[in-house]
């Protein structure tokens, strides 16, 4: 059975496509997810791909990506990013490699998204 890597998208990254466009472009989550989908299949990898506005909801995604033993979680938190002790401590309660990204270059923004309380834990970012 193919491994699989669950690629998490946090709030607000429903709207991608509409959203600030001259931040966030204009490609929708739904291009994300092919573009997702397509580099998993050339690596023979499964995706599980979701998007929540609850806080909760992704701190269940990634209780669920360990305890099945995920080969990977790539996650934008969007702004939970730079808020969520919850989510912080659900990637530090599990042994699975963590791949933090953004759509924006966060450090050329304001001050308040220059701090991410999920990069000291990833793997990369
Ligand atoms: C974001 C950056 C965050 O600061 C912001 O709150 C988002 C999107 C990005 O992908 O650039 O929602 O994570």
């Amino acid at each position: 059975m193919a491994k699989t890597v669950y690629v998490l998208n946090g709030p607000n990254l429903n709207l991608l496509g509409t959203r600030e466009p001259k931040t966030y472009g204009h490609a929708t989550l739904g291009d994300v997810e092919t573009l997702c989908r397509e580099a998993a299949g050339r690596r023979k990898l499964a995706i599980e791909f979701r998007q929540s506005n609850h806080e909760g909801e992704i701190v269940d995604s990634i209780q669920e990506a360990g305890a099945k033993k995920a080969a990977g979680i790539v996650i934008n938190a969007g702004a939970y990013t730079h808020t969520s002790v919850a989510i912080r401590d659900a990637i530090a309660a599990i042994a699975v490699p963590v791949i933090e990204d953004h759509i924006s270059n966060v450090f050329a923004r304001e001050s308040f998204r220059h701090h991410s309380h999920i990069a000291p834990l990833a793997n990369a970012s």
